[in-house]
């Protein structure tokens, strides 16, 4: 008799969905369907990407260069400007040797854990946290601990906090700021001591830097590696086009790390994906190397919206959000909303809140839930101007 077998692995069985796209795609739907639906979910810019990346790229397209097969860990002149915006934007000298180019941040931050982690290895998390960490470490075999802040302290973790999180199995610490999901932005002395905690503990980290140049009210997203130089040797930097550069279709984005952690991730990526798509590579010279006016005309277009939102949800009884520096979230708590009735149902979780506002007021949030403990929602203000002031009033409505 025939050996039965799972049809899926039990690896890969465990990943759940995106709850990210899955609200986007549902939003995206009743859009299709004629509903005039405001959607908050998506995690990407509203703009075209700029014109002259968008040159350069159809000037790729016609060069036959750009028809073949090139290395693996990205094309040379790539790699080169990338450590240059390195030593620019987290003050960090590193040789081209030291950058691979992945099929955006997403691969990057995969490629990351998969080139740290043993089984049982503990990744530090501090949460909420973007909804593709814990499941890029589960599949390295790696074990995410979550380490919670709430609203009161502006959703930044302590020392003390992960030190009590810290065990003989921790490897990795990871590090986002500014975040996703609350855009929150660690200041130049925090950073540091949570720094020299990991330096002094040996930890690895894995800083997840994609919202770096969206930054607001005069605030510099310092790089722990900045901060603390002596980490570069344990550290690796997580990056991209995607956000900066209105480029989140283009799948372009990098790890930048001591040379042994990048060699090994090279030798993984030529077996998994090889050389990201010439083309877009391409773009992303343009746009590292390019002017960027563009870059800080839809930089203070977010800064102005984000206080329109903060503004208009704060006005909502029961409703309390930190006022982010940085990305292009708010992360409103809303346990205050919990346990009413509104319109005949009565949430108890984030995410039936969620489902009651995309049902009665036809508004997609993403629910805290998708990003660590029920009580908040994601809204992502990467929305026109007269669709982000609709959807809040359709809110203030509901929850009058
Ligand atoms: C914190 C964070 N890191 C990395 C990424 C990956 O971006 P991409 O794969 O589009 O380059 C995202 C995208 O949402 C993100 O929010």
């Amino acid at each position: 008799m025939a050996v039965s077998h799972p049809r899926i692995s039990a690896r890969i069985s465990a990943i759940a969905e995106s709850a990210t796209l899955k609200v986007d795609a549902k939003a995206k739907s009743l859009q299709a369907a004629g509903r005039p639906v405001v959607s908050y979910a998506a995690g990407e810019p509203d703009f075209p990407t700029p014109e002259h990346i968008v040159e350069a790229a159809a000037a790729a397209v016609i060069d036959p260069r750009n028809h073949r097969y090139t290395p693996a860990a990205g094309l040379p002149d790539l790699r080169e400007a990338i450590a240059a915006k390195t030593l620019r934007d987290s003050g960090l000298e590193v040789s081209p040797s030291q950058v691979i180019v992945t099929n955006g941040g997403k691969q990057a931050v995969y490629e990351s854990f998969a080139t740290l982690l043993d089984p049982g290895d503990e990744v530090l998390v501090p949460t909420p946290f973007w909804t593709t960490y814990p499941e890029a470490i589960a599949l390295a075999g790696g074990v995410p601990v979550e380490v919670f802040a709430g609203s009161d302290q502006n959703y930044l973790v302590t020392v003390e906090q992960l030190e009590a999180a810290r065990t003989e199995r921790t490897k990795v610490l990871l590090f986002v700021s500014p975040s996703n999901p609350t855009g929150a932005v660690y200041s130049p002395e925090q950073t540091k001591a949570i720094g020299e905690w990991a330096e002094e503990h040996g930890l690895w980290v894995i800083s997840d830097e994609i919202y770096q140049n969206l930054v607001y009210d005069g605030v510099r997203a310092v790089s722990i590696v900045e901060a603390v130089p002596a980490l570069a040797d344990r550290t690796i930097l997580v990056n991209g086009v995607a956000k900066t550069y209105a480029m989140t279709g283009w799948r372009v984005g990098w790890m930048v790390g001591p040379a042994d952690a990048i060699k090994a991730a090279s030798n993984l990526q030529s077996h998994l994906s090889s050389n990201v798509a010439n083309v877009s590579q391409r773009a992303a010279i343009a746009a590292l190397t390019g002017p960027q006016d563009t870059v800080e005309e839809m930089r203070a277009t977010y800064e102005r919206r984000r206080r329109r939102i903060v503004d208009g949800l704060n006005a909502i009884e029961g409703v309390h959000t930190p006022l982010p520096e940085g990305a292009f979230y708010v992360y409103p708590d809303v346990t205050g909303l919990l346990g009413r009735t509104w319109g005949g149902v009565t949430p108890t979780t984030s995410l039936e809140l969620a489902d009651l506002i995309l049902d009665q007021v036809e508004v997609a949030t993403v629910p805290g839930e998708a990003f660590g403990p029920s009580g908040f929602l994601r809204l992502s203000y990467a929305l026109g101007d007269d669709a982000l002031d609709e959807g809040v009033a359709r809110l203030q409505r509901l929850f009058a």
